[in-house]
C-alpha cells in the first residue's frame, strides 16, 4: 500500500493564524494538483508554479530530497518574529523575513508522487546586485546575516536573496544550512560590509539575546521532526557563537569573517575554535567558555 502524504511542520502545533496561513497555501497546492500537472517555474525542471483558482501565482513547489526540504521548513519555523517565539507569536513573517514554508512529503500529482517544499511566492522588485547598500538598508543585511549565522548557511549568494517592497530583502533557498564544518564559506553580505565598522543594531542584538536553542529543538520535535546529532550540535554551537560575539560588541563584519574561515589568525576562525574543544558530555559548556575567552582575546587584538 502507498504511504500517506504528510507535512512538516504539523499545523496543529502552530499558533492558529500561522497554521491557517500554511493550510491555505497547502489547500491551494491540493487544488492546483487536481489538474494533474503543475506548470514549471521559469527554466527550472524541479520548481513548479502553484496558481490559485484566479490564476495568480501564490506559491512555488520545489521538488527536492527530504533532508533538504526539512531544513528549508525548519528555517521558516525557527525564524521567530521579533515579538515572540514562533510557537506563540501569531505573526506570519519572522525577524529575517523567511517566507512561510511547508515540507510536503509524498505529494501525488497525476500518476507521480514527489516530495518537496511549498514556499510562498514573492514578486521581486529588482535584482539585488543592482541595489547594493546603501540602497538596501544595513538593517536588512543584518537580518539576513543573523539568519545565516544561526543556521550555518553556506549558500548565501545574491541569487538567494530577493529584493522585495520598500527595499526589504527576502532570504530564500535554505537547503544548504549547516553544510560545511562551521564555515559559511562566502556569504555575499560579507563583501557588502567591507570597511563597515557597525556592530549589530540594538534590535538585532536584543533579538539574538532572546534566542534559546534548546527550546527551538524541542519545538522542532513537537512539530514532527527529531533532528540528527550533527544538526543539533551545529544549531547549538552557532547560537552560542552568535550570542557571545554580539554581546562582546564585535562588528557584523568581524563576526562574519570568523564564521567564514577568513581570519588571518587561524585560531580565531570559528571552525578552529570549535575544533579546540573536546567532545565529551560537557561539550556545550566547554564551547561556551572556550569561545568566550577567544572572542575576548580577539576583541582586544583589533
Ligand atoms: N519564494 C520565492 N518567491 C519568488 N521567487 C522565488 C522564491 N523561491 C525561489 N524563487 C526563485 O527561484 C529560483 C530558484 O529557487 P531556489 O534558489 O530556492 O532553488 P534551487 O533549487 O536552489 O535552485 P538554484 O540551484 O538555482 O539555486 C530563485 O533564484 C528565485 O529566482
Ligand atoms: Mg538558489
Amino acid at each position: 500500500m502507498d504511504e500517506e502524504e504528510e507535512v512538516f511542520p504539523s499545523l496543529s502545533q502552530l499558533p492558529s493564524q500561522v497554521g491557517a496561513h500554511l493550510k491555505k497555501m497547502y489547500d491551494c497546492l491540493k487544488e492546483a494538483t487536481l489538474q494533474g500537472v503543475l506548470p514549471p517555474f521559469k527554466r527550472y525542471k524541479h520548481i513548479y508554479q502553484v496558481l490559485d483558482t484566479d490564476g495568480n501565482l501564490r506559491c512555488l513547489f520545489k521538488a527536492d530530497q527530504e533532508e533538504c526540504c526539512r531544513k528549508e521548513a525548519c528555517v521558516y519555523l525557527l525564524d521567530h518574529p521579533e515579538n515572540g517565539h514562533r510557537s506563540l507569536s501569531q505573526d506570519i513573517y519572522g525577524f529575517s523575513g523567511v517566507r512561510p514554508t511547508l515540507f510536503v512529503r509524498r505529494l501525488k500529482i497525476g500518476t507521480k508522487t514527489i516530495s518537496g517544499v511549498l514556499v510562498e511566492f514573492v514578486e521581486p522588485t529588482g535584482e539585488i546586485v543592482d541595489y547594493p547598500p546603501p540602497v538596501v538598508p544595513m538593517d536588512e543585511i543584518q537580518k539576513v546575516a543573523i539568519a545565516d549565522l544561526r543556521f550555518g548557511n553556506i549558500d548565501r549568494s545574491p541569487d538567494n536573496l530577493l529584493l522585495a517592497e520598500n527595499n526589504s530583502i527576502v532570504p530564500i533557498d535554505h537547503e544548504m544550512i549547516f553544510g560545511i564544518d562551521y564555515n559559511l564559506s562566502n556569504p555575499c553580505w560579507l563583501s557588502w560590509l567591507l570597511n563597515n565598522e557597525e556592530p549589530f543594531s540594538e534590535r538585532c542584538a536584543n533579538y539574538v539575546q532572546q534566542l534559546d536553542a534548546d527550546k527551538d529543538l524541542q519545538f522542532l520535535s513537537a512539530c514532527g521532526w527529531e533532528p540528527g546529532l550533527d544538526f543539533i550540535e551545529k544549531f547549538k554551537v552557532f547560537c552560542i557563537f552568535l550570542r557571545l560575539a554580539v554581546s562582546q560588541g564585535l562588528t557584523v563584519l568581524h563576526i562574519g569573517t570568523m564564521a567564514s574561515f577568513k581570519c588571518e589568525e587561524p585560531k580565531f576562525n570559528l571552525k578552529y575554535m570549535v575544533d579546540g574543544v573536546t567532545r565529551d558530555d560537557k561539550f556545550f559548556e566547554s564551547v561556551e567558555s572556550h569561545l568566550k575567552e577567544l572572542l575576548r582575546e580577539y576583541y582586544e587584538s583589533i
